[in-house]
This record gives C-alpha cells, sequence and structure tokens, in this order.
C-alpha cells in the first residue's frame, strides 16, 4: 500500500482524511489473530475497546464509565479508576496478570508526555515482541492536533469538528529519534489513524534517562511549526486492511 499522499484539498492545511477500518475493527482482528495471552489498556472510557479482548486483561481510566459487557469470556479483567501515572507507581502489570503485557492499547491521556510515560510503563512489562498499539497519533489537520482540547480557534479548518488527538503525535517522533531500535508502523485507521510499536526493549532505560529533554524539546513544536504533510510522509502511513488479515499482520508483529 502506497503511503498516504497530500493532494490540494478544500481544507486548508490538511491532508486526505484517513479512510481504513476504524480501531475496534482492527483491535477485534488483532485479538482474534494474534489471540494474545494477556492485555492492558489506558483510556477504557465506555469499554469499547476493553471488551473486545478475550484473554486476562487490565483496563485503567480514571473517568471510565462502561456501559456494557466487557468481561465477555475473559478469566481476569481488572479495573482501575485512576490515572495512568498513579496506577503504574502502585501495581506491577507482570505481577496482577501473572504474565507479561502481550498487547497494549494505549488510548488515555491525548497529551504528548502523558503517552511517552504511559509506553515508558507499559514497555517495562511486555516481551521483546509484544505489540503496544497507540491510538490518534495521525491528526489530518492542526485543529485535531490542539494541545487544549477547549481550544476552538481553528475549528474552521477541519472536517471532524469536535475530534481531538491532542499533540501525542509528537510522541511518535519521540520513540523515532530516541529509540531507533523499535519498529513503528502506522495505519490509516478512520479517523485519526493507529500506530504498532513492536520489537520492545523492556530492559531500555533510554526512554526515561531523556525523559526530561525530550519534553522540553519537543513541547514547543507544533504541527504546523513540523508540517503536517511532513509528518505524514515520515510516517509511510500503510492501509489498515493489512491489519485485518492473518497472512499481512504476520509481516508486522507476531506473538
Ligand atoms: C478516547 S477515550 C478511550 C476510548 C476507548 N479506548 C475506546 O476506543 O472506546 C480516552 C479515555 O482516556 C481517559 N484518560 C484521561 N486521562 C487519563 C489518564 N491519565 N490515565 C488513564 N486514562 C485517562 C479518559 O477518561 C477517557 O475515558
Amino acid at each position: 500500500m502506497p503511503s498516504a499522499t497530500f493532494t490540494a484539498g478544500t481544507v486548508s492545511n490538511s491532508v486526505p482524511m484517513l479512510a481504513g477500518p476504524r480501531h475496534e475493527q482492527i483491535l477485534a482482528a488483532m485479538h482474534a489473530t494474534l489471540q494474545p495471552r494477556t492485555y492492558l489498556e489506558i483510556g477504557v472510557d465506555h469499554g469499547e475497546t476493553l471488551r473486545l479482548a478475550h484473554c486476562p486483561s487490565i483496563g485503567i481510566d480514571p473517568d471510565m464509565d462502561i456501559s456494557q459487557q466487557v468481561i465477555g469470556d475473559k478469566t481476569a479483567c481488572l479495573l482501575f479508576r485512576m490515572p495512568s501515572d498513579r496506577f503504574f507507581g502502585a501495581f506491577d502489570p507482570v505481577t496482577l496478570l501473572g504474565d507479561k503485557v502481550d498487547f497494549a492499547f494505549l488510548d488515555g491521556m491525548h497529551l504528548f508526555e502523558f503517552l511517552l510515560r504511559d509506553f515508558i510503563n507499559v514497555e517495562r512489562s511486555c516481551r521483546r515482541n509484544s505489540v503496544i498499539v497507540l491510538h490518534d497519533c495521525i491528526p489530518t489537520d492542526p485543529y485535531l492536533s490542539r494541545r487544549h482540547r477547549l481550544d476552538e480557534s481553528l475549528r474552521g479548518i477541519t472536517r471532524i469538528p469536535g475530534g481531538w488527538c491532542g499533540d501525542v503525535w509528537k510522541t511518535v517522533l519521540i520513540l523515532r529519534q530516541y529509540r531507533p531500535d523499535l519498529r513503528i508502523h502506522s495505519f490509516d485507521s478512520a479517523l485519526t489513524g493507529i500506530v504498532l510499536v513492536t520489537n520492545l526493549d523492556p530492559g531500555s532505560d533510554v526512554l526515561e534517562q531523556n525523559y526530561a529533554e525530550a519534553v522540553e524539546t519537543f513541547a514547543p513544536l507544533t504541527l504546523q511549526d513540523y508540517g503536517l504533510k511532513r509528518y505524514i510522509d515520515e510516517l509511510v502511513v500503510k492501509d489498515a486492511q493489512l491489519l485485518m488479515d492473518p497472512v499481512h499482520l504476520a509481516q508486522f508483529v507476531w506473538l
């Protein structure tokens, strides 16, 4: 699948909308194909994605409002109503699950330093070939990438009013800069993408050691400064349909 290409559109400073399968469809397919032994999710909200897991799972969210059956056929489902930083300060996922984390979905606070800490904390509990999926890291216009959710100053340029990725796109840049050993693959899941990270190193302290420098360096950067098209081109965004097919999925991740 070719990378997303920029075409001049009626919406200024934007790239084509991401039109691949939604993240719920992709996660369901990944659970079915990979059959992870364990699952950890940050950002549970109503439980739409936690319910897709079949294995022993951990869900973390300070404001979860579960409106459906999330336990399903899981033998264990541990819910923590607290911010992820608080969770990792008090609990060890490996001890709770009795095993390393095979599969993680990071969809909590949409600010880059939060996602960076979530990644650091989750990687520690993973195997090398575990997969960490990041949500909302591919904004298709600067409105979506605004840091303050209530800032509506760019609403006029977006095709997704009310949508909010925050600035977690910068976490991908930080991972690329500080951890070239990671395998990072981006996919055009509607509406704001998913990013798969694998070839993890649970023993690495590179991100932790460089956390303060990375946050200080990347804090002032905006998507307009960096260049939206440049960001999308550098990610080499692939067709998310690839993840729905076990044969193609095997190219990116195995458990
Ligand atoms: C976009 S929703 C998650 C949606 C869910 N994963 C899904 O796809 O249906 C983001 C969630 O992150 C939660 N959140 C915000 N800050 C958080 C934090 N510090 N730690 C964990 N979760 C957080 C919010 O309460 C919210 O429910």
